[in-house]
């Protein structure tokens, strides 16, 4: 089944010219477009949102807000009414933390929690981060999940009530319903990867346990059409493969979904013919899209009749760019007919809180662009680089200790986003460095054993860590050997790639692109919906560390070993590789203030504020 939207929707919506998308936010710039296929069930997938629901002001491929998305849908759901299909929204998680939207107020996600209910998620789940804390845990289980309430699943993640110390499922541990059009039965379940470091007041079920429960062992021999399991899950990780073999053995033909996130990527696979697997990017840049068509009652309905053959099915997906140019081109609407009332009241909910919360009040003037991993590290234009050369050695200061020269180690997964040219406001701080780590020490450790810590928490992969190493880096980093990383163009030729635009080839007359994701996942690499110029990403370490007051001769005998308080397991465990026996009784605070707060006081004192 192959249409546009665009040729559904038509033009039912007359409505004054509204552009939506925030006030200031960068308009969209027009690039070739692949269309969506539509199928009897389709899926749009958000996951690791992070609070971005205002969108990406500075970018303007990804600069369409959370409102632009409800009128989105809205749209979506009436083009499949008329069509007798059925369309479903799924969110996997990582809602919080990262973006001034959710971090700058007080308490955290005072506007959040109101602003993204607007939309209708049909099946939703939890991820990591509304779980480090533990307020962040109470209010998802004190707005999330009723604001969800048939919605929300929790297959291995239970509450535990602050009051009653009672252990209670966060949710439902998985939900049964019947679609609206095609009368398809669904069977969805909502899982975490097997996470650890959660506050106390949740707790995680590893995903090998939880798919031997009485319920689940149940829930997986209820016949039905369809199977979707959603998780904050990386769509290769175990956890999934796992569930799939559990379902799979129980049923050999009923088509299974997957809906994964946590790696920040945009990524799909397949299990075996009959599934499907996606993962939809992060920060709100993404929609995913997955349709899946073929008789799917037939489909569904062999298991349960015992044969041998079932109806074929089949598998369609696209990663949609989150801007207004893309989502009036697979609507077919304009920037006077595409946003709803609904839509746009939530466009004016988040211009409101953003207001408030001041988050374009300017702290500094980014002289340049500084890159997670768009840049090698260490680099000029490494946002690492940065941070060792300039910014920790002014702030990484202790008054009693300031004689004692010092490795200040910080986790690369502390600081999630680039900097980009021009104004750094209180939201650029929420979205660089979201989290409240402060700096810790150990004293006197001699140098020797010191200076070993750094390689070992990059390379120490055979160490006895409490956790992955990797997990210390940003998430991205997660998938690196796993898949997709955008480095090639696949729609252009090697030869052509390297040529400088303007020349006499007449090739060069095609469009000039914009840089964005050029995907390439194990179905192709016709998955993004807007065809993109290439960007480069390159790896960067676990962890960074600067020198700082190193005597300019020699090697100091002690060093002050400084680190970030969330690494602080691994760098006891990584101390004792090196012949450093200590505790956490060993380690003190450095600095009273976040690293959040250094930087920030840092860009105050050294970055201009006239742009
Ligand atoms: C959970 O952690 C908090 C803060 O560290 C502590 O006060 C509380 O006693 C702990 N609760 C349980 C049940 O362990
Ligand atoms: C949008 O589309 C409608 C209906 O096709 C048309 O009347 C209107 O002029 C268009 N508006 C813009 C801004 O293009
Ligand atoms: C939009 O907001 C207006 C004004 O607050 C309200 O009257 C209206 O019901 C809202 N519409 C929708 C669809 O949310
Ligand atoms: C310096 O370190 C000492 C010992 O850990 C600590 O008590 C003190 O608060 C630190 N000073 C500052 C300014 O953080």
């Amino acid at each position: 089944m192959v249409f546009r939207t665009a040729a559904i929707v038509g033009s039912v919506f007359a409505t004054a010219l509204v552009r939506a998308a925030q006030p200031g936010a960068a308009v969209p710039i027009a690039a070739p477009m692949r269309d969506l296929v539509w199928g009897k069930i389709n899926f749009l997938h958000t996951t690791d949102t992070h609070g971005w629901h205002g969108g990406h002001l500075q970018e303007s491929q990804y600069s369409a807000d959370w409102g632009d998305y409800v009128s989105f849908a809205e749209h979506f759901r009436r083009a499949a009414d008329e069509y007798g299909v059925d369309v479903l929204l799924v969110d996997t998680g990582d809602r919080v933390e990262g973006n001034g939207l959710y971090d700058a107020s007080n308490p955290k996600g005072k506007y959040y929690y109101d602003i993204y209910r607007e939309q209708d998620v049909d099946i939703i789940c939890t991820g990591n981060h509304e779980l480090y804390q533990a307020s962040t845990a109470d209010e998802e289980h004190r707005q999330t999940v009723p604001n969800f309430k048939n919605n929300y699943v929790a297959s291995n993640l239970d509450y535990v009530d602050p009051k009653s110390g009672q252990r209670m499922p966060m949710a439902q541990r998985y939900r049964r319903f019947r679609t609206k059009n095609q009368k398809l039965d669904i069977v969805a379940f909502g899982f975490l990867f097997d996470f650890a470091g959660n506050a106390n007041n949740t707790a995680v079920q590893p995903v090998r346990k939880t798919i031997q429960e009485p319920w689940f062992q149940d829930a997986i021999r209820e016949p039905t059409d369809l199977f979707v399991v959603i998780g904050h899950i990386g769509v290769r990780m175990q956890e999934f493969k796992d569930i799939f073999t559990a379902i799979r053995k129980q049923n050999p033909l009923t088509p299974i979904l997957f809906f994964g996130g946590h790696h920040h990527v945009r990524d799909a696979t397949a299990h075996d013919s009959r599934s499907f697997a996606l993962a939809s990017g992060r920060y709100f840049e993404t929609i995913g899209w997955m349709s899946v068509d073929g008789d799917l009652k037939q489909a569904g309905a062999a298991d349960k009749a015992e044969t041998e053959s079932a109806a074929a099915v089949s598998f369609h997906r696209r990663y949609i760019d989150n801007n207004l140019y893309g989502l009036h081109y697979h609507t077919g609407l304009n920037a006077s007919t595409f946003p709803t009332e609904h839509g746009r009241n939530v466009t004016a909910m988040i211009a409101k809180a953003r207001k408030e919360l001041d988050l374009d009040d300017r702290l500094g003037c980014a002289p340049q662009n500084y890159w997670i991993s768009r840049a090698p590290y260490p680099h000029k234009d490494s946002i690492y680089s940065w941070l060792e050369e300039e910014v920790l050695p002014d702030v990484a200061v202790n008054d009693s200790r300031k004689h004692v020269p010092r490795l200040v180690l910080v986790n690369t997964g502390a600081i999630r986003f680039d900097i980009f040219k021009g104004a750094f406001t209180r939201d650029t701080t929420s979205i660089v460095s979201p989290f409240l780590s402060r700096l810790r020490y150990i004293a006197d450790v001699p140098y020797g054993v010191a200076r070993k810590v750094v390689t070992l928490l990059n390379n120490g992969g055979q160490l006895d860590y409490p956790a992955d190493a990797r997990f210390m880096a940003v998430p991205e980093m997660l998938s690196i050997k796993e898949s997709i990383i955008h480095e090639t163009n696949p729609f252009q030729s090697e030869s052509h790639q390297q040529k400088p635009l303007g020349g006499s080839d007449p090739r060069d007359r095609e469009p000039v692109l914009i840089e964005g994701y050029t995907t390439r996942d194990d179905i192709g690499t016709d998955g993004d919906d807007s065809i993109h110029a290439p960007i480069n990403f390159y790896t960067v370490p676990n962890c960074v560390q600067a020198e700082v007051g190193f005597p300019s001769d020699g090697e100091p005998d002690k060093v002050d070993l400084v680190f970030i308080d969330f690494i602080q397991p691994w760098v006891l465990v990584a101390l004792k590789f090196s012949g450093g026996d200590y505790s956490e009784e060993d380690a003190q605070p450095y600095r009273p203030e976040s690293i959040t707060e250094l930087m920030t006081g840092w860009i105050k004192e050294n970055w201009g504020a006239d742009c």
